[in-house]
């Protein structure tokens, strides 16, 4: 089958590899789509960053490059391993595409996500959604319902990313937020946001931004630093009381200042980005108006809430959807509009090969 197989920096090939080996307890899965992630664009230009290098295996996969890549996707069962009874061949699913020890415990309240090198599958071995077809322990498997359409539940998995951080701040219907950066991330971060009933103000410079922001309507007022003042704008529209909850989405100090400024005393604000070096935050403020800055990584529980919301029409995930690619062309329209033409880009999306219409 063919496979997107990450090398080293710069270099990623489309392979033929084996298929893979459906073994007991896991789920054998034909993927329909793919999304490329961010980290997976870091990964290429600046990698390997979460993808053992070569001669270094990981510690749970036991697996080094070239490893499989694609970790955002969706498929259909085509078999099920020994003792796997509650999914059948045919069944529609998503995968939260964890790699953890064995004996990590992953119930509800449990945080695998912070287990000791906890790594994604498509990153740290396993195989990947950027292949034909992949074989993933049942614990990761979420079956969806056939009303979501396959391309948009390759959207899930960044989704619960959102829904992580909105349950990490602790938000409530009726609260306001400020989101600041409106890439794919602060886009579904907003939609959940919007979906549990939050009044939503979104910071963006990009002018493609502040409109796919504005066609998918998951902001009530989009702040642009380059036209308004946001701090005095965000003080206006919340009569001088400042937000609840604020979420820094861009990597950008100025964006998280602009946070801590206008979120209320006692509000809470969290940090979704991945920051490459330190920030400063003034912790005057936080001191006196008794902030909570909070982090949150990935996603813990998250994806059947994230998944229900989606089937109950609560979120729309078309207009994320802004390019449809072949495996073939990973590198050269994929990563290439990421790399030259990123605020273009919400989601790209990899069908790894003609799917027969069903
Ligand atoms: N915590 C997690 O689990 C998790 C998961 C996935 C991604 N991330 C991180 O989330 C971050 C966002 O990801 P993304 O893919 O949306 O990134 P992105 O770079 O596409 O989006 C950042 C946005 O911030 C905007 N921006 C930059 N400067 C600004 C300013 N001064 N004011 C307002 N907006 C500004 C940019 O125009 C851009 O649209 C990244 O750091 C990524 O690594 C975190
Ligand atoms: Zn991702």
């Amino acid at each position: 089958m063919k496979a997107a197989r990450f090398y080293d920096r710069g270099d990623i090939r489309i392979e033929d590899i084996p298929e893979p080996v459906v073994e007991p307890g896991t789920v054998g899965i034909a993927v329909a789509w793919c999304g490329i992630c961010g980290t997976d664009l870091h990964e290429f230009m600046e990698g390997p960053i979460f993808i053992p290098p070569c001669g270094h295996p990981h510690p749970i996969s036991g697996e080094s490059a070239p490893i499989t890549m694609g970790h955002e996707f969706s498929g259909v069962v085509y078999a099920v391993g020994a003792g796997v009874d509650d999914i059948e061949v045919g069944q529609h699913v998503v995968v939260e595409p964890y790699i953890v020890a064995d004996d990590v415990p992953t119930g509800p309240g449990d945080h695998y996500h912070l287990s000791k090198d906890m790594n994604f599958i498509g990153l740290g071995g396993r195989g990947g959604g950027l292949s034909e077809r992949i074989a993933v322990k049942r614990r990761w498997v979420h079956p969806i319902s056939h009303a979501i359409p396959l391309d948009q539940a390759a959207l899930i998995e960044p989704l619960s990313v959102g829904h992580h951080a909105y349950t990490r701040s602790g938000a409530k219907a009726g609260d306001v937020a400020l989101v600041g950066g409106a890439g794919p991330i602060g886009l579904l971060l907003s939609a959940i946001l919007k979906a549990k009933g939050l009044t939503v103000f979104i910071t963006e410079l990009s002018a493609k931004r502040k409109e796919k922001a504005r066609e998918s309507g998951v902001a009530d007022h989009i702040l642009d630093p380059s036209e308004v003042d946001v701090v005095a704008e965000v003080m206006r529209l919340t009569g001088g009381k400042g937000v609840d909850v604020a979420f820094e989405c861009s990597s950008v100090n100025p964006v998280l200042d602009t946070l801590v400024a206008v979120t209320k005393a006692t509000g809470v604000v969290v940090i979704v980005s991945i920051w490459s070096h330190p920030a400063t935050i003034n912790v005057h403020s936080v001191v006196m108006k008794e902030l909570d800055v909070r982090g949150t990584i990935a996603y813990c529980n998250d994806h059947q809430a994230t998944i229900e919301l989606v089937e109950q029409g609560k979120i729309k995930l078309a207009p994320f959807i802004t390019q449809r690619i072949q495996l073939e062309d990973l590198v050269a329209q994929g990563f290439d509009t990421l790399i030259h033409n990123n605020e273009s880009a919400v989601k790209i999306i990899v069908q790894p090969r003609f799917q027969p219409a069903e």
